[in-house]
């Protein structure tokens, strides 16, 4: 008997500053269109001194623990480019700061942008497995270029934070899946920096790539045809990427591409910029609560795709009733009540440290969430709650 897997709950947290793209164009003398229409973005989310991947995943989990409560959750899977240490994974901090249950196992898990999927699909194989068990899969990234550079237009940060479940409420992850792994060096990040090295131009050519043999082995697996979805949702460095990956999909598809059929996936992601992991994640959220129509019993297509490079192609089935299990009044609301920054606090806080270099730093009380960084003691990252 197969059993049904997937997610349950989806929820999303990003900070509450953020540069607009008009700004920056301004300050380098540049047609904000290139911004709006080239690449495709609006703002670029900002995190203060005092946020980090940690802050940000927990504020992302916080309202599914409130709603479906910690039992029967026995794993942590934490997906990030932006780790914040070489051994302890950064889901420890996030379990205590949730106050959940010690005997559960907790990794993180990491393949440049692709690693949450990894992360889902373990965790639906797990789930199939133990139906009376649920996963906490969390993406969560800050996405940093360096200033000046033709990726800074890029730069964003949110978390996005999954109930996986059997018989889940919202979608059910399909089991068929198209892979492609290629060793190339489009964009990465050796150890010693904090910015990533990236050729811009090669790695959209070889995201492009990696879509079509990931679908290619999707079909050859059994996977739904092109007009089997109704929306596609694409890993989304900038809005623009998805736009002419819908293009390039249809073209391998032999299809018309019907962009009404991506574009309510790009509207957080415009407003949010690249959050590497967590990015096709926010895709998904923004399809389930900016699409017109009723999306019940519909497919998504989903591409992942982490720079190095993986792609995965696979599918999930909307489940019915499931605009009952959305925040989507809390997402908007994050949205909304953000604040623009000028250039210059934009630099500041991109050179916010966050205590890298290792000295120890108490942090300026700057979040606006539940969950601070409060300060870095004798190189151990202390997080503090608020509320507590
Ligand atoms: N009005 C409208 N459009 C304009 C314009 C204007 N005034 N001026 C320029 N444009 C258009 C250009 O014509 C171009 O469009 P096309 O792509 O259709 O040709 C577009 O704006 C981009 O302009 P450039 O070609 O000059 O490119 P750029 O210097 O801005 O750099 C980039 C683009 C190389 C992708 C850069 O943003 C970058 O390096 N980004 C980081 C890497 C990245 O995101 N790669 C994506 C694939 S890898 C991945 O997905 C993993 C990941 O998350 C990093």
């Amino acid at each position: 008997m197969v059993i049904s897997t997937g997610i349950s709950a989806m929820s999303f947290f990003t900070p509450h500053r953020y540069i607009s793209l008009d700004t920056l164009a301004q300050h380098h003398g540049i047609d904000p269109a290139k911004f709006s229409r080239g690449i495709g973005q609006e703002k670029i989310a900002m995190p203060g001194h005092d946020e980090d991947v940690v802050t940000l995943a927990a504020e992302a989990a916080k309202p599914i623990i409130d709603q479906h409560g910690a039992d029967g959750i026995d794993t942590i899977l934490f997906a990030t480019e932006t780790g914040i240490d070489q051994s302890k994974s950064a889901g420890i901090y996030v379990q205590r700061l949730l106050g959940l249950p010690s005997n559960l196992r907790n990794v993180e898990l990491k393949q440049a942008c692709y690693s949450a999927t990894a992360a889902l699909q373990m965790a639906c194989a797990h789930v199939a497995r133990k139906p009376d068990r649920k996963v906490l899969v969390i993406a969560s990234d800050i996405a940093r270029y360096d200033l000046d550079s033709s990726g800074e237009a890029t730069q964003g940060a949110s978390a996005v934070a999954m109930l996986v479940t059997a018989d889940p409420t919202l979608l059910e992850i399909g089991t068929v899946s198209g892979l492609f792994t290629e060793d190339i060096m489009d964009f990465w990040r050796p150890n010693h920096r904090r910015t990533p090295l990236v050729d811009g131009k090669y790695s959209a050519l070889r995201y492009l790539g990696a879509l079509v043999e990931s679908w290619r082995d999707y079909q050859a697996n059994g996977g739904l045809p092109y007009d089997g979805f109704a929306q596609f949702c694409y890993h989304l460095p900038f809005s623009r990427m998805g736009e002419k990956a819908h293009l390039r999909l249809a073209k391998e598809a032999k299809a018309e591409a019907d962009m009404q059929a991506a574009l309510p996936g790009m509207i957080y992601n415009r407003q949010v910029g690249n959050s590497y992991t967590a990015s096709m994640y926010l895709a998904i959220l923004s399809t389930l609560e900016n699409s017109d129509s009723d999306l019940a019993g519909k497919f998504l297509g989903l591409f992942s795709y982490g720079s190095g490079a993986t792609g995965e192609f696979f599918d999930a089935k909307v489940v019915e009733g499931y605009q009952d299990h959305l925040f989507a009044p809390r997402h908007r609301k994050i949205l909304e009540d953000r604040t623009a920054v000028s250039y210059d606090e934009y630099v500041a806080l991109w050179q916010a440290r966050n205590g890298e270099d290792g000295t120890d730093t108490p942090m300026p009380d700057e979040a606006k969430g539940r969950y601070r960084l409060a300060s870095i003691d004798d190189n151990k990252r202390i997080y503090v709650d608020r509320t507590a």
